[in-house]
């Protein structure tokens, strides 16, 4: 379905460009013969990785076996990367066919490849209220579910201890239209069955686990300047500050930043995320951005317009980030445009195919993977 921005997002283009979302319309480009190539261009042929490393940030992307299999996209992947981050290998739904069965066999395969590419590893994710397995409901009783929890968590955690970059602990806890105290998403199994604690409780288990690892709390829809990403930032910073204060073992805030290119177009500001970052850092708290990529289902069909946009996008979220010295490490979610969920979850409707990753699907460069270079580029280093 097309979003309701979608009538106006192309003719918002250029004046949303101008107004500082993405460079200059000049710098941008709007036709496969503009010259504005160059306006993202990062010269040299150090990796991603390496030029977030020199800033002291870490540069990675999620990914699955069935991509890894494809030896380009492997080797492109052990070229850009530093750390692997497990797209769904590690979730409970993946891990557990049956009652408390677990096959990590998926999640060590990724494992191998990471450390055989000298690459860190990254844990997503222990609890969300979409990845508990299909025999959950019959099984789990408000009796047994925080021994069920400390279970899984101890398991899975324990598992890879000592081996993890860090951990998404708790995944989308937050979900103010459900009207529950504090802005809690109550219709979460862990939720309904014990209450907000569940939150505090799976960071301390997951502490307990591997001392060693960063923990995580992952969120989506903090990026826009809009009245739900708003109440969503309210009660992100509501619910960060109650576990410091508890002394809860948490280490950094995940923004997710799937970016819709729509809402970046007319609804990013900023100045107001970059106030969010900082409300964030104050807590003493780092910050993540952990599943990166720009969602361009409703942009024009013509392939280097559409790249254009996109790069303009990232260069301008990232600068933003960046600014925040409490951001350490970015994310795609993917790497090369044919392994992507926005495939599946996000298709266009003229049947293209999306665009939305750095690379494109024989692995090239795109001018994507150009803005996201010059914005490590020009970070501070931290
Ligand atoms: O594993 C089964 C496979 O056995 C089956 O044949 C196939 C048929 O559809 O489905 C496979 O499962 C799919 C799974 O991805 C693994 O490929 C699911 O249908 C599909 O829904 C699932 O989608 C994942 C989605 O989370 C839901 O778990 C996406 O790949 C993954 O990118 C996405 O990631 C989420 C993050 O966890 C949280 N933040 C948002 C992000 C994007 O939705």
């Amino acid at each position: 379905m097309r979003c309701p921005f979608a009538a106006v997002a192309v003719s918002m283009i250029l004046i949303a460009l101008a107004a500082g979302c993405g460079g200059t319309p000049e710098s941008v480009g709007t036709g496969s013969t503009n010259s504005s190539l160059q306006s993202f261009f990062a010269p040299g042929d150090a990796s991603l990785a390496a030029r977030a490393s020199a800033k002291g940030i870490v540069y990675g992307a999620a990914t699955t076996p069935n991509a890894l299999a494809d030896a380009r996209f492997a080797t492109a992947f052990a070229a850009e990367c530093k750390v692997l981050v497990t797209e769904n290998a590690l979730k409970w739904r993946d891990l557990s066919a049956t009652p408390y069965s677990y096959d990590f066999s998926a999640a060590d395969a990724l494992l191998s490849f990471a450390r055989s590419h000298n690459l860190t590893f990254r844990g997503h994710t222990l609890v969300s209220h979409d990845t508990v397995p299909g025999w959950f409901q019959a099984t789990v009783t408000p009796e047994n579910a925080q021994q069920v929890l400390r279970g899984h968590i101890a398991g899975v955690v324990g598992r890879y201890a000592g081996q993890m970059h860090s951990w998404d602990v708790v995944n989308e806890a937050v979900e103010p239209s459900e009207l529950e105290p504090g802005g809690l998403r109550g219709s979460s199994p862990w939720y309904r069955l014990l209450g907000p604690g569940y939150i505090e409780q799976a960071f301390r288990a997951a502490a307990e686990a591997d001392p060693k690892a960063l923990l995580v709390y992952n969120e989506n829809w903090l990026e826009y300047d809009t009245p739900y990403c708003g109440q969503k930032r309210g009660a992100v910073l509501d619910l960060l500050a109650k576990l410091k204060a508890a002394g809860a073992p948490i280490h950094a805030l995940g923004i997710q930043a799937h970016l819709d290119a729509d809402l970046m177009l007319q609804n990013f500001d900023a100045v107001g995320f970059r106030a969010f970052l900082s409300k964030v850092a104050a807590l003493g708290l780092k910050i993540m951005i952990t599943e990166l990529d720009v969602r361009d289902r409703n942009l024009p069909a013509d392939a280097d317009t559409r790249d254009a946009i996109v790069a303009g996008i990232y260069h301008k979220f990232l600068s933003v980030a960046l600014s925040e010295p409490a951001v350490i490490a970015v994310e795609t979610w993917g790497l090369s445009d044919n392994y992507t969920w926005n495939s599946t979850y996000y298709p266009r409707s003229d049947g293209l195919p999306v665009r939305p990753l750095p690379l494109d699907d024989a692995m090239k460069r795109k001018r994507a993977w150009h803005a996201i270079a010059q914005a490590f580029d020009s970070a501070a280093p931290r």
